[in-house]
């Protein structure tokens, strides 16, 4: 795939050549769409080990614009300094990792090698070229079981799995890189649960095995592919006993990189954003609203607690809207309905 050099600017910043680790997966392929149509250039360096080229195919479909598209592994130094080499890079927007709980448990030096030295790879070659604005995809599982909520930026941090502890290494790495050259520009933005999918039904979450997650995991019992939900523990502390998130439409939090991306133009260091929506649901509550969006019933069970989960969890996103000017928009109802669509017209992924 080739970039098309038409280049008009988008609005606040001047157009950009944006590296996109990890571009090709759920996230990053919605930020793909979303920095396109501002007129950004897009690389994306992508191995595809959760992921499939086809995204790419469908976001340029819905673009109309190309994605310059490397298939290679992050790990891999001297290919990514060719890269930074030889484009003219202006920031990163660093997806690119390992994302299961679960899997990390089994396999943490797997997780351990491929997110942070990745990161690593990423940041000597950066450093090498002179290239210091830096995205960098954290998680709200850094706060671990929060002792309030809202979850404030300054929240103590303490996650209990090697997934949740690779992304706070990083942050604390990215912290390091900064301290030692203050000319880097760092956005460390920590999502709550993205869900939903790209309005059009082309693009979405493709989970490559069983869900882990909520959202896909409705989505696919709607669609006939899984018989029915296990809902993991109704005896929480919560509204009506079952566990609640903040989830935050995709294309929110797509566009949220792009005010990171402005926000970096201006020089601000190193800085950090809670990326939610500031409302929690339930479960049964997002049980409901997909019913609702999807027309059909989605039949569940009451299991036992899943290891590892905690009740509550939603941001304080004040500081992200006052900083970056961004809040999320989309609200549950179309969360669902846009998660349906895609699911529904792609009952079996990208395949
Ligand atoms: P995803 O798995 O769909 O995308 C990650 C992409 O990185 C995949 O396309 C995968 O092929 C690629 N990748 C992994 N290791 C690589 C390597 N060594 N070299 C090159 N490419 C590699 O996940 P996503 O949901 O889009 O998440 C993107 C980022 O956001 C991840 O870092 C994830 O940890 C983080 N995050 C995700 C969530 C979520 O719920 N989806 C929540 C918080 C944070
Ligand atoms: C999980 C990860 C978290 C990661 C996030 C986004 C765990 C313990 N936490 O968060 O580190 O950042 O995904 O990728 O895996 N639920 C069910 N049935 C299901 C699936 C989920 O009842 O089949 C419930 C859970 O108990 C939870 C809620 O739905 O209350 C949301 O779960 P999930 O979508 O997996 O996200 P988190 O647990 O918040």
């Amino acid at each position: 795939m080739e970039v098309q050099h038409k280049g008009h600017d988008g609005g606040q910043t001047e157009t950009m050549n944006i590296l996109l680790t990890g571009g090709a997966g759920y996230i990053g392929s919605h930020t793909c769409v979303i920095l396109l149509e501002h007129g950004h250039h897009v690389i994306v360096l992508d191995n595809l080990c959760n992921s499939k080229a086809a995204s790419l195919k469908r976001v340029q479909k819905i673009t109309g614009k190309n994605i310059l598209f490397y298939q290679k592994d992050l790990r891999n130094k001297s290919e990514v300094n060719e890269i930074l080499k030889n484009h003219s890079i202006d920031a990163v927007i660093h997806f690119a990792g390992l994302k299961s709980v679960a899997e990390s448990v089994d396999q943490p030096l797997r997780y351990y090698q491929n997110n942070i030295d990745g990161t690593l790879v990423l940041c000597e070659a950066m450093q090498a070229n002179g290239v210091k604005n830096m995205v960098f995809s954290s998680s709200a599982t850094v706060y671990g079981n929060p002792s309030t909520v809202p979850i404030k930026e300054n929240a103590p941090v303490g996650p209990f799995n090697p997934y949740g502890r690779s992304k706070l290494f990083i942050e604390e790495i990215l912290t390091d890189l900064y301290l030692s050259d203050k000319s880097w520009n760092i956005a460390l933005l920590r999502y709550f649960n993205p869900v939903g999918a790209h309005p059009g039904g082309l693009i979405g979450e493709d989970p490559s095995d069983l869900p882990n997650n909520l959202m896909p995991y409705i989505s696919q019992v709607a669609v006939g592919k899984l018989p029915q939900l296990q809902i993991y523990g109704d005896d929480y502390e919560t509204p009506d006993g079952t566990g609640v998130r903040d989830y935050i439409h995709v294309m929110d939090l797509a566009e949220g990189h792009l005010n990171a991306l402005e926000k970096l133009a201006s020089d601000p260091g190193l800085v950090t954003y809670n990326l939610g929506t500031g409302k929690g649901y339930s479960v049964l509550e997002m049980v409901t609203a997909f019913e609702k969006a999807s027309g059909k019933q989605i039949p569940y069970k009451i299991v036992g607690r899943r290891p590892g989960d905690i009740p509550t969890c939603y941001a304080d996103p004040s500081f992200a809207e006052k900083e970056l000017g961004w809040m999320a928009r989309r609200g549950i109802d179309e969360v669902c309905a846009d998660a349906w669509q895609w699911q529904y017209m792609n009952p079996k992924g990208y395949v």
